[in-house]
């Protein structure tokens, strides 16, 4: 499969689940403490270098750009899915989401504060994730941090339904150990990782890596 035929059937497959997956994943977070501490580590970090806007690139219906705004963080959203971009911009209406692809943002070098990717890499290979990162390294401010949250456990799972339809994706679970790297070889060290047991309707560890791109040095 090429890369434009992937993101089609991906685009494709979230278009198709859009207000099934809003409706039925709405409050998930709730039940999720480990996880609400990494965003609010997350939006703590972003806050203390200056606050600068957070893109959350792949942001399905927005339920989590919404808990980072209600943390205080000028988050907005951008997804590959112009059907997820529509129930996020009804769901949150006073919130900003695009359509865009992760790996070529129409987005000018080093606007953000920070970078969100929460599950949104999952349907990339691995193999593509070093220019993914380069992209989000390249639009990040020095100092600026980004966290990517994944399934952990190293192998592909191939998915044909979801939400109550047939979706054509496969799910690539990716250890922190090969996260870390890539990220370090994009410019982004790695500050923490966080590994937990599988959650309800999950698969597998879940990861969670956060990392920072250096900050801008001392003028010569
Ligand atoms: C598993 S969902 C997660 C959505 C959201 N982050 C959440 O946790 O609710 C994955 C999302 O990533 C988006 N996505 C996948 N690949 C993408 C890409 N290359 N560029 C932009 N969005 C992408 C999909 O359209 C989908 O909405």
């Amino acid at each position: 499969m090429t890369q434009t035929s992937r993101l089609s059937a991906v685009q494709a497959s979230y278009d198709t689940v859009a207000v099934d997956c809003a409706r039925l994943l709405g409050g998930d977070l709730e039940g999720r403490p480990l996880d609400r501490a990494v965003l609010n580590a997350f939006a703590e970090y972003v806050r203390g270098g200056g606050g600068g806007a957070v893109a959350d690139l792949g942001c399905g219906t927005g339920r989590v750009t919404a808990y980072l705004d209600g943390l205080g963080v000028r988050a907005f959203g951008v997804d590959l899915s112009p059907a997820m971009v529509a129930v996020a911009r009804r769901s949150y209406p006073g919130l900003r989401f695009e359509v865009g692809r992760m790996a070529g943002l129409d987005m000018a070098d080093g606007v953000l504060g920070g970078v969100l990717a929460w599950y949104s890499t999952v349907h990339t290979p691995p193999g593509e994730l070093p220019a993914v990162f380069a992209e989000f390294a390249r639009v990040l401010a020095p100092g600026g941090h980004v966290l990517v949250a994944f399934e952990a456990e190293d192998g592909v799972r191939r998915l044909e339904h979801a939400y109550g339809h047939p979706v054509d994706l496969d799910v690539y679970g990716t250890p922190p150990e090969l996260i870390a790297p890539l990220l370090a070889g994009a410019g982004l060290a790695e500050v923490a990782r966080m590994v937990r047991e599988p959650g309800a309707h999950e698969h597998g560890l879940q990861g969670f890596l956060l990392a920072r791109k250096a900050p801008r040095g001392p003028a010569a």
